[in-house]
């Protein structure tokens, strides 16, 4: 049901876009239930809103449902605390067929002092999935900016060396 609501069966060609037409931001607050006795925030909680964001920007670029398809690279660098923002950035970095490679960026502000850290980093793989759950190409990338170009350069080599190692059952 819910996969029916994120399928777009118009006729019109979905444009290709540039990273920065699919970009996204979210912000939330660290609650005690995110964290463990000494307040410093779960990984998996942190995971979680990486998933989010990343899928966020796999859909607006696809305009199709996505599904994730693999992480990899996660670096929690520095602690979360119970009471910081956490504030998640994620851009597209390349696109194969239905693949698409997400990086997302998180920060944590404590906003008492203002001061904001760089907490993680994770690249995240999305599939785009056409109404009977299969892959699907998704629209190319634009690459507007030297940035833009060498991210894809450097994702494309990422794609390689993780289809290289990627577990078929
Ligand atoms: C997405 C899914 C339908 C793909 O099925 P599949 O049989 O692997 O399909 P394919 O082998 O044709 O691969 C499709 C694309 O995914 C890419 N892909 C698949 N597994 C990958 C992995 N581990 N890492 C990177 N890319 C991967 C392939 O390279 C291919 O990309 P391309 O079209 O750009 O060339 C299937 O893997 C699935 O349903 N997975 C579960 C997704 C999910 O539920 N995620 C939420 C977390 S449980």
């Amino acid at each position: 049901m819910y996969n029916i609501l994120l399928q777009n069966d118009s006729e019109t060609p979905i444009k290709n876009k540039s990273p920065s037409e699919s970009s996204a931001d979210v912000t939330v607050r660290m609650f005690p239930s995110d964290a463990n006795p000494a307040g410093n925030v779960f990984g998996g909680e942190i995971l979680k809103h990486i998933d989010m964001v990343a899928g966020i920007v796999a859909q607006r670029h696809s305009q199709s449902n996505a599904v994730t398809v693999s992480m990899d690279s996660v670096n929690f660098i520095k602690p979360v605390f119970v009471g910081n923002v956490l504030k998640l950035n994620a851009r597209i970095n390349y696109v194969h067929n239905s693949s698409m490679e997400i990086e997302v960026r998180s920060e944590a502000e404590d906003i008492i002092t203002g001061i904001k850290t760089v907490t993680g980093t994770a690249f995240v793989t999305f599939v785009g999935l056409d109404k009977n759950g299969k892959p699907k190409p998704v629209p190319k990338l634009l690459l507007k900016t030297d940035e833009d170009r060498t991210k894809f350069a450097e994702g494309k080599i990422r794609m390689e060396n993780r289809l290289k190692h990627r577990k078929k059952i």
